[in-house]
């Protein structure tokens, strides 16, 4: 393992392991050489045999095994790699690492390792939650230890919430993002190397006075994943973000703002950008005159002022103003529609009133569970009709948008991401 960049992946056991094996190839894809470790619960899940073809490498797994020793020692292993990943991270791992234990060679070789350590989580929501775990993981992140993800969503044990392991391409963005290395777009890889992508994504609050706002129930899961997905295939992207309480994605520019004003003139300054998807929830009204001062409930005098009225005004609409731009206008403007019912026909008419090139259009009446939930069923909607897409994660959105996305600019050439195994 010379010359290349190197990455030692500590497999530990859990469900998410099998996403391990994406993991490498799309490491590979990098030109990142990957070696592998497997813990002994690890290999209950996935083999030695599948990692070693994908790494093209051995694959080690006890401690005392006298050839590995022989041949390479557990302080060599991590010393020969340029980043450690450990992915899954289980509790258990993590609890180990937190606490320094070294009775197999993953927690071995973490503790004897003179690298920095990425570490994707994985585990039941509770286990997740429970404050051991949170306790560990801030004792990591104080030393200096990286973390992607966990993800909410469903998890195999049935529960929803945190702790599904981060998705394989998010795990390569921050693998990319600790070794320092440029996005794909400067490196020269990805279908969308060279092209720059701006994402509205989550909320905008509406300052009523200085302690009170107009807001609304936006996650931001989408337009992250979304902006995490163009970066992924090489965009140089820039996310533009209300407040959410997401993590900011890394190898990429994040801007924060409130309203949407403030939303509007970041997106104008990050232009020019080939791409443009508005995913943020923008929100339609912001109060005429902002006060300055909190409104009282009560005058000098102590007497009830009674309740104010808000007069509202309209908000500018980034989608339509970024479409509707001369020169600068991005070379594909995409919008998207919640609908409660007829989505496709109020969606359909929302892309002409914007002028933007395609509008996704999700369902978001209660029983659909979009709003904050994991899953999205979507119709991407273009001058040539409607594409329906089967319900998936948001994550899986994301990543068929952008591929979707780079479809269009390469004329249908992107080869796709690798399946899912
Ligand atoms: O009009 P509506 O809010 O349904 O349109 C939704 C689409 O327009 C989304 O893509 C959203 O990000 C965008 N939008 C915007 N600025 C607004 C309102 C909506 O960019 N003020």
């Amino acid at each position: 393992m010379t010359g290349e960049t190197r990455v030692l992946l500590v497999v530990a056991g859990g469900i998410a392991a099998y996403k391990a094996l994406e993991l490498i190839r799309r490491l590979r894809e990098q030109s990142i050489r990957v070696r592998c470790i497997l813990t002994r619960s690890g290999a209950e899940f996935v083999t030695p045999l599948s990692l070693s073809a994908l790494t093209e490498d051995k694959v080690y797994g006890e401690l005392f095994s006298l050839t590995d020793e022989a041949e390479m020692g557990h302080i060599q292993l991590s010393r020969d790699a340029d980043l450690m990943v450990v992915a899954p991270a289980t509790a258990d791992l993590i609890a180990k690492m937190a606490q320094g234990h070294a009775d197999d060679l993953a927690s071995t070789t973490l503790l004897a390792t003179d690298k920095e350590i990425l570490i994707a989580p994985a585990m039941n929501v509770r286990m997740w939650d429970h404050p051991a775990t949170q306790a560990n993981i801030a004792t990591l992140q104080e030393r200096g230890v990286a973390l992607v993800g966990p993800n909410e969503g469903d998890m195999a044990c049935g529960e929803f919430g945190y702790g599904r392991m981060a998705e394989p391409h998010e795990i390569v963005a921050a693998v990319l993002s600790a070794l320092g290395r440029e996005p794909r777009s400067t490196a020269g890889g990805g279908p969308l190397a060279g092209r720059s992508a701006l994402i509205t994504s989550g909320p905008t609050h509406e300052a009523i006075d200085p302690v009170r706002y107009i807001a609304n129930r936006s996650s931001g899961k989408q337009g992250h994943a979304i902006a995490r997905a163009l970066s992924g295939l090489g965009a140089k992207t820039t996310l533009v973000t209300g407040p959410t309480q997401l993590q900011d994605p890394s190898g990429m520019d994040v801007i924060h703002i409130e309203s949407a004003q403030q939303m509007l003139a970041a997106c104008e300054n990050a232009l020019p950008a080939d791409i443009a998807v508005c995913a943020a929830a923008v929100a339609d009204w912001r109060v005429a005159s902002q006060s300055n001062r909190k409104i009282k409930k009560t005058g000098s005098d102590g007497i009830d002022s009674g309740v104010p009225k808000l007069e509202l005004t309209p908000n500018p609409d980034i989608l339509a103003s970024l479409s509707q731009r001369g020169n600068d206008r991005p070379g594909l403007v995409v919008g998207f529609a919640a609908e409660t019912e007829d989505v496709i026909r109020q969606a359909t008419q929302k892309r002409a009133r914007k002028a933007c090139d395609w509008i996704v259009a999700n369902d978001v009446s209660p029983e659909s569970g979009t709003f904050g939930g994991a899953d999205n069923t979507v119709h991407v909607i273009d001058a040539q009709g409607v594409d329906s897409w089967a319900r998936m994660d948001k994550s899986d959105v994301a990543q068929r948008l952008a591929e979707r996305i780079a479809d269009h600019f390469n004329g249908g050439l992107t080869a796709p991401a690798p399946a899912p195994l």
